[in-house]
């Protein structure tokens, strides 16, 4: 008898009639002359004198639960009042939505990709772990350029460097720059090449707001006939005016590096001051933002072009610099601690 009543509780507990002809058949049902508490009470004349005290009890609670239900319900749809409320207390605060954000780096990174897209590039990658011949031979490091040097380069210990002391062909290296991603890419396939090597690089350097020891770069690499220097100019001002704002000016500086010939690096109108000097620019009101440079002859060779028939530009950047002046964000360390405080500042920000 207490497993009956058990269930038809529970039953009852989650009925719900939408209409009047609902809450009819629940009654006739329940409360009817020939209805369940009527067998119920039948039953109930059965049991033991000792019995009798707790079912009495019992089952006189659950006929006025069943009666309080239906005549609650038939009150609710007399009055029209819906019965199909939803189970929540609608005075209860709401659980809040938590949102995810971009990393400003990955929004800066997705910004620049983005305006080369528009100009033709595609992207390309390659590992962080790379040997020698990509990261400095192929691309025109004497032997001795103090960039080797183990101050600037995370050497990778492998079994081939233990037994062999040919230094220069059998020792890996994290990548210290995108650079070695445009062999990769050259040595695969035929010109002409027009791509975009983003990746994160490695350089021993003591941690400061800086300096790191590891940062991201975008590489850029146009390859074809006659591909000049006007070109790499105007792609680069290209650039600058999407990302800064038109009217931001550019300039270039002559510079070296052992993979471009002639090199150089180019300087913007200092995004904060706008060209008035201020300490993000050391008073001179220019900011360096990127190295550049024509393709070297003898990188082509390197990676079996002809240098005769082919020429090319190729440019570099920091994804970190790029960012502090896009944010005015003067501590490096800040990108790599995951500070939510920090990031939380780059939430809403979409691309
Ligand atoms: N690889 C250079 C660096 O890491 C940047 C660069 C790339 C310069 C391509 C010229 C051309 O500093």
């Amino acid at each position: 008898m207490q497993s009956k009543i058990n269930q038809y509780t529970a039953e009852i507990a989650v009925f719900k009639p939408a209409t009047a002809n609902e809450l009819e058949v629940f009654r006739i049902r329940f409360l009817g002359t020939k209805g369940i508490l009527k067998d119920l009470f039948e039953d109930f004349k059965t049991v033991s004198i000792e019995e009798k005290k707790i079912f009495g009890k019992v089952l006189n609670e659950f006929k006025q639960y069943t009666e309080t239900v239906y005549n609650d319900f038939k009150a609710q749809l007399e009055s029209g009042e819906s019965t199909q409320k939803p189970d929540i207390d609608l005075t209860l605060p709401g659980i809040g939505l938590q949102t995810g954000g971009r990393h400003p780096l990955n929004l800066v990174r997705k910004e620049i990709i983005g305006i080369f897209k528009r100009l033709g590039f595609v992207l390309a990658e390659g590992p962080e772990i790379e040997d020698d011949w990509h990261n400095f031979s192929a691309l025109n490091f004497a032997e001795e350029h103090p960039a080797r040097d183990m101050q600037d380069t995370f050497f990778v210990a492998s079994p081939n460097s233990r037994v062999n002391d040919d230094k220069t062909k059998n020792t890996y290296a994290l990548r210290t720059h995108t650079s070695s991603v445009q062999v990769r890419l050259m040595e695969a396939g035929k010109p002409p090449f027009r791509a975009l090597m983003p990746g994160r690089v490695y350089r021993n350097e003591a941690i400061s707001a800086r300096a790191h020891c590891f940062f991201h770069q975008v590489e850029g690499l146009y390859v074809d006939e006659k591909v000049s220097f006007a070109d790499l100019k105007q792609t680069l001002y290209y650039f600058v005016q999407e990302l800064y704002g038109e009217g931001t000016k550019v300039r270039f500086r002559p510079s070296y590096f052992p993979f471009t010939e002639p090199s150089a690096e180019m300087d913007i109108s200092c995004t904060i001051c706008k060209g008035d000097g201020c300490q993000m620019c050391k008073q001179s009101g220019w900011v360096e933002i990127l190295g550049c440079g024509m393709i070297d002859p003898n990188v082509l060779e390197n990676v079996g072009i002809d240098s005769k028939k082919y020429s090319g530009f190729a440019f570099g950047m920091g994804i970190e610099r790029i960012t502090n002046l896009k944010y005015q964000i003067k501590d490096l360390r800040l990108f790599s601690e995951n500070d939510i405080r920090f990031l939380k500042q780059f939430q809403s920000e979409i691309i």
